[in-house]
């Protein structure tokens, strides 16, 4: 590779000056994170793109439904530039347009559509944000999921939570009393999602059928191992983690909530993480006074996540500079318009 790939990043941005606004999510590699103008999680990037209306672009270093919803938390004169196309989401592709529609005629025909709100996790396309907001839901992250549960519940009885069945049943019942009991897991591949008529109407939540790939591989072993391994350790973990993962931990929150914790702890502390590997590796470098591992002995990266390196970054951002705008990512007007409705719901949220 070239190895004047920094001191081009560099000249390109300065080149574009105010024109440009990087975004880094905290999964993103340390060389991309570098040229980032903020960093932040899924709620914190969705609030920062909305406040920069002089920057004419956008490029968001993360994954293909964050930069849609900057899409559509942005102005009209701005262009949202996502370095590779190819950085999806395997949780976000695991619910459609269509099984989303399907689900609600299931819903509808078992009679509980009425009194059910959708709430969407950020890592959905913005077809399933459309979706949540003409059904009067919202959007949540990993750091707001109880508020907007708690105000879905006082819209209706039920809530349809998607794509992430652990953050759903981990708020629901970590944070919220509920019991496991009350939520049922609907799976799309499967005639009305595998679930009766009777259950669907004694369920107060209705879990998506998806999950994160990454926090998948933490288990309740890599939670006792590592407690066996380093007496004291605190397990700190995020919410896509599987329930049992989450009950064994000390703490439960989203990236910028893991990076707050070890701020604000004591030297000498040890700490297991249980999140993406380039987070973790640049927290244990920023906290050489403490002893931060990670929760598994595999590694553990987004691949999609670290699809954005320093060579795209510098394609994308000497694209720009050459007046040419490469790899825009729009959101038509119409799904623009009701996902919008549910994206306002979220930030609004007190
Ligand atoms: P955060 O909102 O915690 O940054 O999480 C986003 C994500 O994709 C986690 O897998
Ligand atoms: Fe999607 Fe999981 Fe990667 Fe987050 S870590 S972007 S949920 S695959």
């Amino acid at each position: 590779s070239d190895p004047n790939l920094v001191e081009r990043a560099r000249a390109a941005k300065a080149a574009l000056g105010d024109r440009v606004f990087i975004l880094g999510h905290h999964y993103q590699r340390d060389e991309v994170i570098e040229f980032a103008d903020v960093t932040g999680d899924s709620f914190k990037l969705a609030r920062d793109a909305a406040a920069r209306p002089e920057a004419e672009f956008i490029v968001f270093c993360g994954v293909h439904f964050m930069a849609e919803s900057a899409d559509i938390l942005t102005g009209e004169n701005q262009q949202v530039v996502l370095p590779d196309l190819a950085a999806g989401c395997s949780m976000a592709d695991m619910a459609t347009a269509e099984q989303v529609a399907e689900c609600w005629d299931v819903l509808t025909d078992a009679g509980i559509a009425d009194v059910t709100v959708p709430v969407s996790y950020m890592n959905s396309s913005a077809d399933i944000k459309a979706f949540t907001g003409r059904h009067g839901g919202t959007i949540c992250t990993s750091s707001n999921a109880q508020r907007a549960l708690e105000w879905a519940y006082e819209q209706g009885q039920k809530v349809l939570f998607l794509p992430d069945q652990h953050l759903g049943r981990n708020t629901a019942v970590r944070d919220m009393g509920f019991s496991l009991d009350d939520c049922v897991v609907y799976n799309p591949h499967k005639p009305n999602g595998g679930l009766t008529v009777e259950q669907l109407r004694d369920a107060r939540m209705i879990l998506w059928r998806g999950h994160c790939s990454v926090h998948g591989r933490f288990t309740l072993d890599s939670v006792n191992d590592v407690r066996e391994r380093i007496p004291g350790v605190n397990v700190l973990v995020h919410p896509e983690c599987r329930h049992e993962v989450v009950s064994a931990a000390d703490m439960v929150g989203s990236t910028e909530y893991i990076i707050k914790a070890l701020d604000a702890a004591e030297p000498g502390s040890k700490w297991a993480i249980g999140t993406e590997l380039n987070l973790v590796r640049r927290l244990a470098k920023a906290h050489p006074d403490k002893e931060i591992v990670f929760l598994d002995r595999a590694v553990c990266f987004c691949s999609t996540m670290n699809r954005i390196d320093l060579p795209h970054l510098v394609w994308a951002l000497e694209s720009l500079v050459e007046g040419r705008v490469p790899n825009v990512i729009t959101v038509d007007p119409e799904t623009e318009r009701y996902a919008k409705a549910a994206l306002d719901r979220m930030l609004a949220l007190p």
